[in-house]
């Protein structure tokens, strides 16, 4: 099955990008044909440093492989070194209703975010994304709750072309973790983990071992004293309890037990000493990269040399069905 998933190399990538997107790529690149994109194109609809984007870039390629993805086995590209995402997204965006995108609660949250920066690109954002997801022809795309309506209008795009022009495009389904698809905030467990809020709200993959524990430490927790699931009454507990059991794959309920009687400051040791050691290879491949920039450019040539053969054979029955060859 190929598969497609992408992260913004908007800096600061997170535990949620993490354990709600990439960890599950990991398992999927075993047995299926995964392409993996920095999707830079994306990344500009909201304000940024042009100067910061290749840092960026690299940042997050240097993610990908020291989370385990392997350049052998899967694509990895930066996005606009394939042409043709930005020309499918333009016919796409042809038969894309307005509406639809109106819909779009990225688009309000992003717009909201931004009142100065309400460009038509955030607007038309999802359909750069189907795009991104149709030119590969892809069946399924892992990614966190938050991306689920984009993947849904990808479905709704992927029909009405094939309903149109013949059937060309598999209609691509979300594949998103049991648990982990929405890693909360840590200053504020009622809302999502967001690169683009305070630092103190998230754990950057390549946090210092003292950044870690002073944002564990300071995380907001609960009225009460006891370390138990519950995301109605406990919602910062449960958060950290959500992340402890990930990173150790060890089940909830083992966990509350383990911590039974102990305090919420003996819980937060413990799990910031599970992250400090967790994300180690992360700050390794963050100092590595400055040397290895050479070796990661090549490989990211290489991986758009491969998504171009995809891409352009896709583009060729385009064109044609659409009558524009
Ligand atoms: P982006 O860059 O915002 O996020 C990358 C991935 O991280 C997931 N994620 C989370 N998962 C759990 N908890 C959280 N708090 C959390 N925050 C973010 C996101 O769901 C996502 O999987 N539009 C996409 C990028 C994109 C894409 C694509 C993805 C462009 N084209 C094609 C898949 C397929 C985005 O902005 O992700």
């Amino acid at each position: 099955m190929r598969i497609f998933s992408g992260i913004r190399p908007t800096g600061g990538l997170h535990i949620g990008n993490y354990l709600g997107a990439i960890k599950q790529w990991i398992a999927l690149q075993e047995t299926n044909e995964c392409v993996f994109c920095i999707v830079d194109l994306h990344a500009i609809t909201t304000p940024y440093e042009p100067k910061e984007l290749q840092k960026n870039i690299l940042e997050t390629t240097a993610v990908y492989l020291a989370a385990g993805i392997n350049p052998e086995k899967s694509i990895i590209f930066v996005q606009s070194d394939v042409k043709e995402h930005a020309e499918l997204a333009w016919l796409l965006g042809t038969i894309c209703p307005m509406g639809e995108l109106s819909r779009m609660t990225q688009f309000k949250d992003k717009s909201r975010q931004h009142k100065d920066y309400v460009n038509a690109g955030l607007f038309t954002y999802p359909v750069l994304m189907a795009a991104d997801i149709l030119l590969y022809r892809s069946k399924a795309v892992p990614v966190g709750k938050d991306q689920e309506q984009h993947v849904e209008l990808a479905r709704t795009i992927a029909k009405k072309f094939n309903q149109k022009f013949g059937k060309i495009f598999p209609e691509p389904e979300t594949i998103t973790p049991k648990v982990g698809a929405k890693i909360m905030s840590l200053t504020d467990p009622k809302r999502k983990m967001s690169k683009s809020d305070d630092p103190k709200s998230y754990i950057s993959l390549f946090d210092s071992p003292e950044a870690i524990t002073k944002k564990i430490m300071s995380a907001t927790t609960d009225s009460g004293k006891d370390i138990t699931y519950n995301v109605t009454k406990k919602p910062g507990i449960s958060n950290l309890l959500t992340i402890y059991s990930l990173l150790t794959d060890r089940p909830v309920e083992d966990i509350q037990r383990e911590f039974h009687k102990k305090s919420y400051a003996d819980f937060k040791k413990s799990l910031a000493k599970i992250l400090i050691d967790y994300l180690e290879p992360f700050r390794r491949k963050q100092v590595e990269l400055q040397t290895r920039d050479v070796y990661i450019k090549e490989m990211l040539n290489k991986g758009a040399s491969r998504a171009k053969t995809i891409a352009e054979t896709t583009m060729k029955e385009v064109r044609e069905k659409m009558g524009l060859s």
